[in-house]
């Protein structure tokens, strides 16, 4: 794997935000082990320009989310975004910080046109839940430790956290840990799906480049149209999605340069030479 691109210059990243490049990953890791990941306001501005920069970076085709050291995210930062910002008594500072925490959290993230895969390593408490959300799969070490602790300290989950578990597991494991604030661990994680699979730490980083690499070398225009058709129309009437979800099929042809429709139709009804109901068609 090539040595973490870590310089400032022509980059926005490498300060709180570290980026790895390796075959199409772009291996994202927030950066403030010392304080277990926890989001700073200087953190969430360095993730909005990374999600900037990495959308039209080449290197990147799939991207995976992660923390420096033994924690995934402990949240926000309990210091810097909370108690300075109400300390500071600045109602324009409390919206801005608010804007650049949930700019990169859900909005850039949650529709973002590349595959993402959050990989959480340790520690996932509060804020983190909605990166961990935001990104389309998330694949957590077993062991991992999560928790609503906001309950805990004399506040109910802010941002769009509860709206993000809403969004991914029953209303019965949900209330259960916003109202108990009780921690649980990656594999009650899988079982009640908030991530898609929990592995030994051992086997975490091999299992996540496995599913990144087969992200990356699929056809980017029909997976960009797939993804954010999904998780668009799902608010919509039945009628508004059907017709938005045609548009997408169709705007997914027209962008894809690749024609890969035709290939695959192709390749089934004439070649006879693949099953799509059992992998991929040949790109060549
Ligand atoms: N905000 C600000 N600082 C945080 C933080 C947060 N959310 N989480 C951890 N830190 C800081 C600690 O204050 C400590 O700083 P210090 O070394 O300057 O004293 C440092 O990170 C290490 O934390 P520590 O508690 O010693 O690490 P740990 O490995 O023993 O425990 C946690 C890790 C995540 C269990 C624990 O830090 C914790 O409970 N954090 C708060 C989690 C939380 O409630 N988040 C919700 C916020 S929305």
């Amino acid at each position: 794997m090539a040595a973490p691109v870590t310089e400032r210059a022509g980059t926005p990243w490498g300060d709180t935000v570290l980026v790895e490049f390796d075959e199409g990953i772009a291996w994202v890791s927030l950066n403030r082990p010392d304080k277990r990941n926890a989001m700073n306001p200087a953190l969430n501005d360095e993730m909005v320009a990374t999600l900037d920069a990495l959308e039209g970076d080449a290197r990147c085709r799939a991207l995976v989310l992660t923390g420096s050291g033994t924690s995934f995210s402990a949240g926000m930062d309990l210091q810097e975004y909370f108690r300075e910002v109400d300390e500071s008594g600045d109602p324009a500072l409390q919206a801005r910080v608010r804007r650049a925490s949930a700019e990169w959290q859900w909005k850039r993230l949650s529709n973002w046109s590349k595959p993402t895969i959050a990989m959480v390593n340790g520690w996932c408490f509060g804020g983190a839940f909605t990166p961990l959300v935001a990104c389309d799969l998330a694949i957590t070490d077993e062991q991992a430790q999560y928790g609503l602790s906001e309950i805990n300290w004399g506040i109910p989950p802010g941002g769009v956290v509860s709206r993000a578990l809403a969004a991914t597991v029953p209303q019965r494991d949900a209330l259960y840990f916003i109202m108990t604030g009780e921690p649980f661990d990656g594999r009650r994680a899988a079982e009640m799906r908030l991530v898609n699979e929990a592995v030994p730490a051992a086997r975490l980083r091999e299992r996540t480049r496995e599913l990144a690499l087969k992200l990356a070398g699929m056809n980017p225009a029909v997976l960009r149209a797939a993804k954010v058709g999904y998780k668009l129309a799902q608010e919509m009437p039945w009628e508004q999605a059907e017709d938005y979800l045609y548009a997408k099929l169709e705007q997914s042809q027209f962008l894809d340069p690749t024609r890969g429709r035709e290939k695959g139709m192709a390749q089934f009804l004439d070649d006879k030479t693949y099953r799509p109901g059992l992998g991929a068609y040949s790109h060549d």
